[in-house]
């Protein structure tokens, strides 16, 4: 299906390249269009032998990606919701997640739902001191569908995972890094430097055996159980007045009033 290739821009280095999503009117979030330029960009950089790491970032100095395009699914059913959520984690996180090429999120402002999901698939997380991070799915009455529950709750703790999924709370870059969610913090300035100087350490290295390394620690962390009943969950949201009344008062630029059904 022929799409839009500006929404993600491509600019190589000497043995990386970095990708740009590019839709900032919308704080880079991912509609369908955006997920398929994703799949593009990112399979050509890993079938490219002079590409040993992948660079991922924002658009503009506001955000990473502010989330899944809650204007593309408001209207969706519980069917087409799941079929959402599988059909992203196919093309996209698991694509990232099970890269044979080390992949490095610059999170360069919110990253939120689908944009700190998206995040967390990569293998190392960078972020500016100005970064916002969160996964506030349940106050539109939905879950976190891009691999969230999982990823999260691998990376930070059960609790602290619940926590932020639960208040649809929001974080700094300093609690981020606390927290081990994000592996370095830089000032908005340096970001992009030291996202490089990161991939220059790892260009260092032996790429058959980050191959290898990649795929020894996602084995031992495999999570397809809870990937598809977060799938099946996510779905399920869509069948709900809470999820109408969620999505609804987002576009109407308004707090929900959730009926708890
Ligand atoms: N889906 C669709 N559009 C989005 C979006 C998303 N996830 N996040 C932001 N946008 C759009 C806004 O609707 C707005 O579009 P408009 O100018 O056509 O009205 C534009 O991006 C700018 O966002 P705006 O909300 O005006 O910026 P802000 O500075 O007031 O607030 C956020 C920034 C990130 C706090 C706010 O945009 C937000 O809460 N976004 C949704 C986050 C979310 O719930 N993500 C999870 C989705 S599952």
């Amino acid at each position: 299906m022929a799409h839009d290739q500006n929404l993600v821009i491509r600019e190589d280095f000497s043995g990386s390249c970095l990708l740009t999503i590019n839709r900032p009117d919308k704080l880079n979030a991912l509609n369908r269009e955006t997920i398929l330029a994703l799949n593009t960009a990112i399979s050509e950089a890993l079938a490219d032998s002079e590409i040993r790491v992948i660079l991922l970032t924002g658009q503009g100095e506001k955000a990473f990606v502010a989330g899944a395009d809650i204007a593309e699914f408001a209207d969706f059913t519980p069917a087409q919701g799941k079929d959402l959520a599988a059909k992203g984690q196919e093309l996209l996180f698991d694509l990232v997640a099970h890269a044979h090429k080390p992949i490095i999120a610059i999170i360069n402002g919110y990253a939120l739902g689908g944009g700190l999901e998206l995040a967390m698939a990569a293998h190392l997380r960078v972020a500016s001191t100005s970064a916002k991070m969160g996964l506030p799915e349940t106050s539109l009455g939905l879950i976190p569908g891009y691999g969230g529950t999982q990823r999260l709750a691998q990376l930070i703790g059960k609790g602290r995972a619940l926590e932020l999924i639960c208040t649809a709370g929001m974080i700094g870059a300093d609690r981020a890094y606390e927290m081990g969610l994000v592996n370095h913090i830089y000032p908005p300035e340096t970001l992009m430097e030291g996202a490089h100087k990161l991939a220059d350490a790892i260009k260092k290295t032996a790429p058959t055996a980050l191959a290898q390394a990649i795929k020894a620690v996602n084995a031992g962390l495999d999570q397809t159980t809870g990937l598809n009943a977060e799938i099946e969950a996510f779905g399920a949201c869509f069948g709900t007045e809470d999820f109408k009344e969620g999505t609804q008062a987002f576009l109407e630029k308004r707090k929900a009033q959730f009926p708890g059904r």
